[in-house]
């Protein structure tokens, strides 16, 4: 069967949104101010290793200057942490981001917590976290659901009064995006409701949802008869299924079974195609945001 559901195209919208972006950029060239991106990889992880590649990689084709570092996985977290101190102190570097997750040697709390909350380009440093809570825009808004807010925006989805349900509670995705939908203005102002992996009879939460915004972890976790009919369905999971009938080994699927749901939602995004090319636009931006701000303190 055909499905109905209307696809909502990240790579269409991040593209866009990075054309905007490089107005931007321009002036503040034209100010001698170049935005600068550190990403520190530690240890071999083959998916942060790709992600890794992809942000240098966007930051190269946006004209903005970055540094990958990459560490062994058996480094310690007194190396992290000099490292972090060094970052914090080079001028050419506005935005600082370790990838996550970090191998078991290094407290991820501590190395998060060293980075300059004013180059905290990811926004998990408290004094973000508590930005965002409040409402306060020099705040650093995490990537993922900064970027969820704007394919909600851009495809003229109403969140204002709308049921918005979030399944996850993650620090990188699910406790900021209740964040942002409670915010006052644009994408925000919904009525928000958090589910998890412990929440009981979860389906009943999806079912009410008008916006259903996936982010538990768990391949084709949420099946078509768990989506309101009409309902907008943003899947943030990215996971490897085995599928031996591909060259790599394996396949890529959301945490949204998406041929179910996709009959009955009016408007869902892909994987991939959906939310991942949104968050590593939205790190462009929050870079930008982070050298405007040290230019402006
Ligand atoms: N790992 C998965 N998502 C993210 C992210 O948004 N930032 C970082 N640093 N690591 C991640």
């Amino acid at each position: 069967m055909q499905g109905g559901a209307r696809l909502i195209d990240g790579n269409a919208i991040g593209a866009t949104m990075r054309a905007e972006l490089a107005g931007e950029i321009a002036a503040l060239k034209k100010k001698s101010i170049v935005p600068g991106l550190a990403v520190i990889l530690v240890g071999d992880n083959p998916a942060s290793q790709v992600y890794v590649r992809m942000k240098g990689k966007a930051c190269d084709e946006a004209g903005l200057y970055h540094e990958t570092i990459k560490l062994p996985k058996d480094t310690t977290e007194a190396d992290l942490m000099s490292l972090l101190e060094r970052l914090n102190a080079n001028p050419k570097i506005h935005g600082i981001l370790v990838q996550l997750p970090l191998p078991k040697l290094i407290d991820s709390n501590r190395a998060l917590h060293r980075i300059d909350p004013r180059k905290d380009v990811d926004g998990f440093h408290p004094e973000n976290v508590g930005k965002v809570a409040v409402g306060d825009p020099t705040g650093f808004r995490p990537a993922t659901p900064y970027g969820v807010q704007q394919l909600l925006i851009r495809t003229g989805v109403e969140t204002k009064g709308a049921h918005a349900v979030v399944v996850g509670r993650s620090n990188i995705v699910g406790r900021p995006m209740v964040a942002l939908l409670l915010q006052d203005g644009p994408g925000g102002n919904a009525t928000v409701t958090v589910c998890h992996s412990r929440t009981r009879s979860i389906e009943l939460y999806t079912r009410q949802a008008d916006i259903l915004i996936v982010a538990i972890g768990k391949p084709e976790f949420v099946t078509g008869d768990m989506v309101k009919p009409g309902a907008v369905v943003i899947d943030v999971g990215v996971n490897r299924v085995d599928d031996p009938t591909r060259k790599q080994g394996y396949r890529l699927v959301g945490d949204v079974k998406f041929q179910e749901a996709k009959q009955v939602a009016a408007a869902i995004t892909p994987v991939p195609g959906g939310v991942g090319p949104m968050t590593i636009t939205m790190l462009l931006y929050n870079t930008v945001q982070a050298a405007r701000q040290w230019a402006n303190p």
